[in-house]
């Protein structure tokens, strides 16, 4: 597999950074997915409705999966006092369609790094393997 392209990868999540839609919480993120063929990038999009709100990484994750590919790595990244990570909802939702060791990467634009495979962030997950065939 060739090496993950993690510059390109927080260029395109800072592009999408820069068009995050909020308003309400006014914290801005952008993601980035590597599927081995490209890079999707995805942005918070808030709503008047607040449970409505997407976030970055499950666009990203959606722009991947209409495109019939799945992440092979993520990038996170906003302006915080330490980097952000993924919220449980998009633990859950990457656990679904990404590999247990897909690599992940938090960032702060300022340069602050913590990496992580899923499995860490979501151990003893809930899992298709659980609903009754
Ligand atoms: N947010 C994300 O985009 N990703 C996360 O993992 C955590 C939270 C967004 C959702 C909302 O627009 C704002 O950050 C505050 O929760």
């Amino acid at each position: 597999m060739p090496s993950i392209p993690w510059e390109e990868m927080t260029a395109l999540a800072k592009k999408a950074h820069s068009h995050a839609y909020a308003p309400y919480s006014k914290l801005q993120v952008g993601a980035a997915v590597w599927t081995g063929n490209r890079i999707h990038a995805g942005c918070n999009v808030e709503n008047a409705s607040f449970g409505l709100t997407v976030c970055a990484e499950r666009h990203a994750l959606a722009c991947a999966v209409a495109q019939g590919e799945r992440p092979l790595a993520l990038l996170v990244l906003a302006q915080t006092p330490r980097p952000l990570v993924p919220c449980g909802a998009c633990r859950q939702v990457l656990w679904e369609l990404c590999a247990e060791d897909l690599p992940m990467a938090c960032c702060t634009l300022s340069g602050q790094r913590l990496s992580f495979v899923l499995r860490d962030l979501l151990p003893s997950a809930f899992e298709k393997g659980f609903i009754p065939s």
